[in-house]
């Protein structure tokens, strides 16, 4: 077995160092996973450019997949109760604190977690193995993680955004109102808002508005199934575009709106292209970007709009997810499309600046 380690330090913001750590030893309750690739979210596009988590120096890459090398002997079953062993290729996913009121008081929504830990996220110690950029890391006790085994590199890549976008569509779900035949509008099309569109397909909603401003975007929007695509750049102003999909939903506005831009003036609008009756989720922020206005006469009383947040996942939302990837492939999604670009660790920084400039959809950074 391999005594160091590769990791990607990023020393500071714009700044990866590639450094060699000695892998530390395994204990009884932990793993040692040899690391094959793993997604660039626009958190790390964040980190990268600014550290507003202020973690740097850190390893980051919290998308990732790998294999089982070294086996703690207490561990037997993974989070779904799966048997585990030594070459199963698993997925972590988030680590609730099991002590604040959300992990004590509401099992089922540990995402709202008040410490929550995520590999990749985690300041630097002197384990250093703590993220995905590296050729391999250690999960520690008490960690959910889930065995993989059937799904191919790229797909395992897309498990997180998956459970975010499955997190999203579960919270909609609650209002009562995404039914087969809801008209569904998704501003955004990142990998989020792709993702939830994947989703809502697998479901069986077909009848679905995709806005952006990317015509490349907008075109794999359409080929995940979107019925109708809008380039919001190409109207003088947002009321004219809303004309348009007033035209293709009946007059009314959609019956449902997911809103995946991280963009405050779009999260205003959101609300207006919502019918009376109608719902909204938004899950476009993950980091504080600015407050925006509603008018809360027309866009909430008057409509009685139904609105929900979403926040990253649950455990819970992982099988869901597995389950989602495998028939979005059953029904013909073109996901693999989805990952744009395969980088080595040690060109980690070019997979930044793809990210950062939104040059793909979603790049991967492999581990050879
Ligand atoms: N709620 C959560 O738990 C959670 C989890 C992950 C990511 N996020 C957030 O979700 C957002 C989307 O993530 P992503 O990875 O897809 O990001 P992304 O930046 O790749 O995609 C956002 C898309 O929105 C488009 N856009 C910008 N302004 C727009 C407008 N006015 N109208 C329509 N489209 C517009 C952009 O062109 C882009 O394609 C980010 O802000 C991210 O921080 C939230
Ligand atoms: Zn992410
Ligand atoms: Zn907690």
């Amino acid at each position: 077995m391999a005594k160091m380690a590769k990791a990607a330090v990023l020393v500071a913001p714009g700044k990866f160092e590639i450094k060699e750590f000695p892998i530390p030893p395994i204990g009884d309750d932990e793993m040692l996973v040899k690391v094959e690739g793993c997604g660039v979210c626009g958190t790390d596009g964040h980190e990268y450019k600014r550290d507003p988590f202020g973690l740097c120096p850190v390893v980051l890459g919290h998308e990732g997949s790998g294999v089982i090398e070294v086996l703690g002997k207490n561990i037997t079953h993974d989070s779904a109760g799966l048997p585990v062993k030594v070459g199963d290729r698993i997925v972590t996913c988030v680590i609730p604190c099991g002590q604040c009121s959300a992990c004590q008081n509401t099992p089922a929504r540990t995402n709202l977690c008040e410490h929550c830990g995520v590999y990749g996220l985690f300041p630097d110690d002197d384990t250093h193995l703590n993220g995905y950029y590296a050729e391999y890391l250690k999960i520690r006790p008490n960690s959910t993680f889930f065995v993989v085994n059937g799904l191919s590199l790229d797909q395992r890549m897309l498990i997180e955004p998956a459970a975010v976008a499955v997190h999203a569509v579960e919270r909609a779900k609650t209002t009562g109102l995404l039914n087969f035949n809801t008209k569904v509008l998704v501003q955004g099309c990142g990998p989020i808002g792709l993702m939830v569109l994947a989703v809502l397909r697998t479901m069986g909603i077909d009848n679905i508005i995709a806005v952006d401003g990317n015509d490349n975007r907008l075109e794999l929007a359409g080929e995940m199934g979107a019925t109708h695509t809008f380039n919001f750049t190409k109207y003088a102003k947002f009321e004219d575009m809303l004309e348009e999909v007033k035209k293709d939903t009946d007059g009314l506005g959609a019956g449902f709106v997911f809103q995946c831009t991280g963009v405050p003036a779009a999260a205003a609008n959101a609300w207006k292209m919502v019918r009376r009756g109608g719902g909204l989720c938004e899950v476009g922020f993950f980091l504080p970007s600015g407050t925006c206005t509603i008018d809360p006469h027309y866009d909430l009383c008057n409509k009685e709009v139904t609105a929900v947040g979403s926040w990253v996942y649950s455990p819970q939302d992982y099988p869901i997810a597995f389950a989602f990837l495998r028939r979005a492939a059953g029904i013909g999604l073109p996901m693999e499309k989805l990952v744009t670009h395969h980088i080595p660790l040690e060109n980690i920084q070019e997979a930044l600046e793809v990210n950062v400039n939104m040059k793909g959809i979603k790049v991967a950074v492999v581990v050879e």
